[in-house]
């Protein structure tokens, strides 16, 4: 199997399972990735952690070889069969977290992207190299690179193609924090600080954040005003608050 799903406590983890390739994305392995993503979004799992087998790669990306030879209408649905995959984390009802363990290129560092959380082990190598093969990112790298770290860094990183390692991917916010040890175990403690608050107000403060960046100022204060009222109506609102004033630590029952 070239994806591994397993359960580690609360915690879904799916491993991209293909060291030989540098964990690369063939078809069949994104097309495996959604049937996992589907299975995950009807569980109870708090959070979603994705690395990739070995110590080499996170993701090398698109299987380059598989890539090849093929026509221009299998490219385009390929490109869509991608970046539809890789929004179903969007639509997740618990956050996801990329642990990059190694390499996290072209399609690599777009799934990662596509997770709500980047941490990289700091020998990690990220990049949108697609230039060098005569090629544009197609898993939704010239939409959600700008997105993270602004157009300017972002259009540099994808026309040069270059290398940022980890220290430089931390520093400009491409990846929230740099991780030392087992990086699975790194995720897991990364995804505590947030996995025992209220799964709904997680989401709609997740919903909140993403449109932000889609919609203008006056709609995303509209679309904040209206998930803070949800988020204030659920019962974990109410345990919250009246906890607060109780001086005991709230239960949240993601009601
Ligand atoms: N597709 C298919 N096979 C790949 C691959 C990929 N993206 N990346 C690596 N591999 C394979 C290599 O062909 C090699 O296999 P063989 O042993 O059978 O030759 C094996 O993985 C190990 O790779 P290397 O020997 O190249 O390892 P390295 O440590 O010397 O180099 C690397 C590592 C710098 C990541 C290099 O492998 C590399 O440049 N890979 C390609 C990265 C890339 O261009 N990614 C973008 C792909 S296009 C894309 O993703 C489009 C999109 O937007 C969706």
């Amino acid at each position: 199997m070239s994806i591994e799903l397993t359960r580690r406590d609360e915690f879904a983890v799916i491993t991209l399972n293909r060291p030989k390739a540098l964990n690369a994305l063939s078809f069949a392995i994104i097309e495996s990735l959604g049937d996992a993503l589907d299975e995950i979004a009807s569980s109870d799992a708090r959070a979603l952690i994705i690395t990739g087998a070995g110590d080499k790669a996170f993701c090398a990306g698109a299987d380059i070889k598989e890539l090849r030879n093929r026509d221009l209408m299998a490219q385009k649905r390929g490109a869509e069969l991608g970046q539809a995959t890789f929004a179903k984390l969007d639509r997740l009802p618990m956050a996801s977290v990329a642990a990059i363990n190694g390499y996290a290129f072209g399609g690599g560092l777009e799934l990662a992207m596509a997770c709500s959380f980047r941490l990289a082990v700091p020998t990690a190598k990220m990049g949108q190299p697609e230039i060098k093969l005569g090629l544009v990112p197609g898993y939704g790298g010239t939409q959600r690179l700008p997105r993270l770290i602004g157009e300017a860094r972002a259009l540099e990183i994808i026309m040069t193609g270059r290398t940022v390692d980890a220290a430089e991917a931390e520093r400009i916010g491409l990846v929230n924090r740099l991780i030392e040890g087992d990086p699975i175990e790194a995720a897991i403690a990364f995804a505590r600080e947030f996995s025992t608050f209220s799964l709904p107000a997680l989401g709609f403060a997740r919903d909140a954040v993403t449109r932000a960046l889609d919609a203008p100022i006056h709609e995303g204060l509209k679309i904040e005003a209206d998930l803070s009222t949800l988020a204030f109506q659920t019962s974990d609102a109410a345990e919250g608050m009246a906890a607060f004033e109780e001086k005991r630590t709230p239960v949240f029952r993601d009601a």
